[in-house]
């Protein structure tokens, strides 16, 4: 059974000590996906943001609010995992600095400097072991949804990644479908709920992890 580590959920980026920079991520994708990894018995670390709903009671839980945070959580628990599924809405701009105290409105016009962000997957992809599985999940505009998210598996050295138009965000169901490394383009049923897509995606990552193990096997002396 793999040792999953999955991420949930928003990043919050702060502003000054009241305001941050957010995003509409629920995190019940990552919380479905960790639930049920939990049921069959996969040995489970969720890393979960600042979300309402409550944290699941199988797997063991983590919480961060920032993107620095959540790096921090990854380098340490990636190591002891096998796989790797990061549903995290991760912000892609974080403010350059943060204001110490409250910002004012009698100070005037605000200007922020966003900067890009580290990009996590990327940078522990670089450090991955070849016995473990890494997949991603890409939210983009349905026309080019399929390119965007093979062009996304590529670059970022995945194993799989679930393509999901953006209409899935806050939806309780999933029209989503799964991309692999070897070209394969798997489509979920449509309108599963998101407990039903995360058994579906586990048993495909099951087998994928299943042979990424089996090559690693086979490439030892
Ligand atoms: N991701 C990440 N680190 C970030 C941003 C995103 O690890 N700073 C992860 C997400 O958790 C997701 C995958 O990368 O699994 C794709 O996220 P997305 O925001 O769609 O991709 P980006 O690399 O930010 O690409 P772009 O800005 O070109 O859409």
């Amino acid at each position: 059974m793999p040792r999953l580590l999955v991420t949930a959920g928003p990043t919050r980026e702060p502003i000054d000590a009241v305001r941050f920079i957010g995003n509409r991520s629920s995190g019940r994708m990552g919380h479905a996906i960790a639930t049920e990894a939990a049921r069959r018995g996969w040995p489970t670390t969720l890393l979960l943001g600042p979300v309402t709903t409550p944290a699941p009671d199988g797997p063991r839980i983590e919480r961060f609010q920032t993107g620095t945070e959540l790096q921090d959580l990854l380098t340490h628990h990636w190591p002891s995992h096998d796989m790797l599924i990061m549903a995290a809405a991760v912000a892609d701009f974080v403010p350059e600095s943060r204001h110490a105290g409250k910002l004012s409105r009698r100070d005037g016009d605000l200007v922020l400097t966003l900067k890009p962000a580290p990009d996590l997957l990327t940078a522990l992809a670089k450090s991955r072991r070849p016995d473990q599985t890494m997949v991603g999940f890409a939210l983009e505009e349905a026309a080019d949804l399929p390119e965007r998210a093979a062009a996304k598996l590529q670059r970022k050295n995945l194993d799989a990644i679930v393509a999901n138009p953006l209409a899935a965000m806050e939806a309780p169901d999933v029209d989503a479908t799964l991309l692999t490394r070897d070209g394969a383009c798997i489509e979920a049923p449509p309108g599963l709920s998101k407990p039903a897509f995360a058994a579906w995606l586990l048993d495909h990552l099951a087998t994928i992890h299943d042979g990424t193990r089996s090559s690693t096997d086979r490439s030892l002396p």
